[in-house]
């Protein structure tokens, strides 16, 4: 079956399960190992990466499988369709994906609607925005900016994306006088924000694995300076590590899943040697086991986030990775 079909089933299912209240009888309950971070308090320290629920369709029943956090979007400010199909493409043997979906959503006035009404006992929302495909790259900041201003109320944290390889210059807003205007900007709306709303909602900045160590640096040094609580390491990968076949090498998209997991781990190293405790740091590429989760926090994570290994381990992995960093030391 076409991978993104099956993605598409198999949140229709879950959404089904949940309604009829069957998730409760199939699936442990949340394991509880709260952790502080960011001014808020997480349940466990495994999240749901962006890029699974872009719409915040599926968050009651992504909430049962025992995520401490759900990140959705990304999410732009109008509609799209993404790219062409197809634009999602499953590498079983290496336990990998490869995709270009190019930020298919409905917008953010659907998403906030959705997670308007959530009953969220205690799951952290994360709400990830993008800017859309026909904004020119020296307007991106507006986009950014009205995705904020809309998310602002509802998000626990809400995550900058500038990582995707699959809209058109995004990762040139990760350098120089474009990254420092974005976060400056951002900074400034965040405090007027809290002013209206009475509480800060921190910013998080998230970063790709393809930028030179130098780059990195320079990324997390200025959103920490402008005020970002957190860094999620990392996005997916335009590298292609040469152990994938050439047929499915070839295609454009970002790589995540199983052969990305070095490359995120070392970019973890990198920054939690680099930030020290400037920055919350969320691991994100490839934490496919309980065992690379705690890799991760060993590494210097606070959090891990799953999305490949959700795909390849199933719904298991959310409590084993829970369970796993439970019993490790923070
Ligand atoms: C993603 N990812 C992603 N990230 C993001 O910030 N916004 C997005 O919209 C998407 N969309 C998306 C779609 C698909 C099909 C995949 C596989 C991934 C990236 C994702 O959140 C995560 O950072 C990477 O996939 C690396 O983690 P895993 O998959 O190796 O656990």
């Amino acid at each position: 079956m076409d991978a993104e079909q099956s993605h598409r089933l198999a949140l229709g299912a879950l959404d089904r399960a949940e309604q009829l209240g069957l998730l409760g009888w199939v699936l442990p309950s949340t394991v509880e190992d709260p952790i502080e971070l960011m001014g808020l308090r997480f349940p466990n320290r495994v999240g749901l990466a962006a890029g699974l629920d872009k719409d915040a369709a599926h968050v009651r029943g992504l909430a049962r499988l025992g995520f401490g956090s759900l990140e959705v979007g990304t999410v732009t400010p109008r509609p799209q369709t993404g790219n062409p199909q197809p634009r999602l493409f499953r590498l079983k043997s290496h336990q990998a994906i490869i995709n270009r979906m190019g930020f298919n959503n409905a917008g953010v006035d659907a998403l906030v609607q959705r997670v308007g009404g959530w009953q969220r006992d205690g799951t952290i929302l994360g709400i990830n925005i993008g800017k859309n495909a026909t904004t020119p790259l020296d307007d991106a900041v507006q986009d950014y900016l009205i995705s904020f201003r809309k998310v602002y109320q509802y998000a626990d944290y809400v995550t900058i994306n500038i990582s995707s390889p699959n809209t058109t210059g995004l990762r040139d807003l990760q350098a120089g006088e474009r990254l420092r205007d974005l976060c400056g900007r951002l900074r400034a709306e965040q405090v007027g924000l809290a002013g209206i709303y009475g509480r800060e909602v921190p910013l998080v900045l998230k970063l790709a694995p393809d930028m030179d160590d130098d780059a990195l640096r320079e990324c997390a040094d200025v959103a920490v300076a402008m005020g970002f609580r957190g860094l999620i390491v990392t996005n997916t990968t335009v590298a292609r590590p040469e152990s994938i076949p050439l047929a499915l090498a070839g295609e454009a998209g970002g790589l995540s899943g199983a052969p990305l997991r070095e490359r995120s781990l070392a970019v973890l190293e990198l920054l939690a040697g680099h930030c020290g405790t400037g920055a919350a740091l969320i691991a994100s590429g490839g934490v496919m086991s309980g065992a690379d989760a705690a890799e991760r926090i060993r590494a210097g994570a606070q959090l891990v986030q799953l999305y490949s290994g959700l795909i390849y381990r199933g719904p298991g992995l959310v409590a084993e990775a829970a369970r796993t960093l439970a019993q490790s030391p923070a």
